[in-house]
């Protein structure tokens, strides 16, 4: 859902796109293997766009996770705040601990195969590896949920499809480690095996949450590509902008949202750094605006996120009246 008012990545970008482009040979780029990769590489895509159970499905899964969280309370908003990463972090937590378990399972398998081949590892090595993995696994799993709880339309089948098969691949895991307890000393391939196929599957899960995030948007900050002005640029004179009520304009091409409060004007990006939401249709309750897409809740003052899914700070304005009239620059570059 873009925003209508969101400025692209600027003409800079297209410029530089446009000079590299410049220096390719024209004779490589209509080679006819090229149109054939994308059409291949989009496969999938199209699948997943014919899976119209997976809606159902993905509504069972974000309905149950919801339930969890709305049963919890209020501690259960504050530990989705932290899961998200907007209280801790001020960046998304589940990015931050995937690669905890990749790399402890990874090592586990490597020291499984090794120690049964060489015997230079000792067989407990390749335990620890799984067994840690799978506690940090847990909150990966964790995590991947709650941002799951708030995606739509193909990113849903995307992050559908992620969390089943990082879930398995958590599973065998667990599994393995399950069957190596009870075999004690007397070791088998069977639970090398299970962990070199949970391993493999989560390298497969892993494409699709790296989809998620590269492809689709999913939860990066969606003021990455935003320009807003250096210097300050007028935005209306001052008698519009009465108290208790908020204001889009347009600052420099970048969609911003000022409010007056207790005489003071304030501005913050109007395009909601998690999804792209428009501020300005949200609500506002003192200096805190809730966007309307997703309930992230932000401070009309700074830009702080407050509570998620967002996890990045809105940019803040500095406001200036000067003889009746309302100017804004950002108060600190975006890039
Ligand atoms: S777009 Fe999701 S909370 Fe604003």
């Amino acid at each position: 859902m873009p925003h209508p008012g969101l400025q692209p990545t600027g003409t800079a970008h297209q410029q530089k796109k446009g000079d590299l482009m410049a220096g390719i040979d024209p004779g490589r780029e209509a080679t006819e293997s090229q149109p054939q990769r994308r059409l291949r590489s989009h496969r999938l895509d199209d699948w997943l766009r014919r899976q119209d159970w997976m809606e159902g499905a993905a509504g069972a899964v974000q309905s149950a996770v919801g339930a969890v969280y709305g049963a919890l309370g209020a501690p259960g908003r504050g530990l989705k705040n932290l899961l998200y990463g907007t209280k801790a972090l001020g960046h998304p937590l589940h990015p931050t601990i995937t690669d905890l378990p990749m790399g402890a399972w990874t090592a586990g398998v490597v020291a499984d195969y090794v120690g049964r081949v060489t015997h230079l590892v000792p067989p407990q090595a390749g335990d620890i590896g799984l067994a840690v993995g799978i506690v940090a696994a847990l909150g990966a799993v964790a995590t991947g949920y709650t941002d799951f709880y708030n995606t739509y339309g193909q990113e849903r089948r995307y992050g559908l499809t992620h969390a089943v098969v990082m879930t398995t691949s958590t599973l065998l895991m667990v599994v393995s480690l399950g069957v190596r307890w009870l075999a004690g000393e007397e070791g088998s391939w069977l639970p090398i095996g299970l962990a070199t196929v949970g391993l493999l599957l989560a390298f497969g899960g892993a494409y699709f949450g790296g989809h998620l995030t590269f492809a689709l948007g999913t939860m990066v900050n969606h003021l990455a590509f935003v320009e807003g002005p250096k210097d300050y640029v007028e935005v209306g004179p001052a008698a519009d902008f009465g108290e208790g009520t908020m204001h889009l304009v347009d600052a420099g091409g970048m969609p911003a949202l000022l409010a007056r409060l207790d005489g003071r004007i304030y501005g913050i990006a109007d395009v909601c750094s998690h999804a792209g939401g428009p501020l300005h249709e949200g609500k506002r309750e003192g200096d805190v605006v809730t966007c309307p897409w997703h309930g992230s809740r932000f401070c009309l003052r700074n830009g702080r996120a407050l509570s998620g899914p967002a996890t990045f700070d809105q940019p803040a304005l500095d406001v200036r009246e000067q003889d009746g009239i309302v100017k804004v620059k950002l108060n600190r570059p975006l890039h």
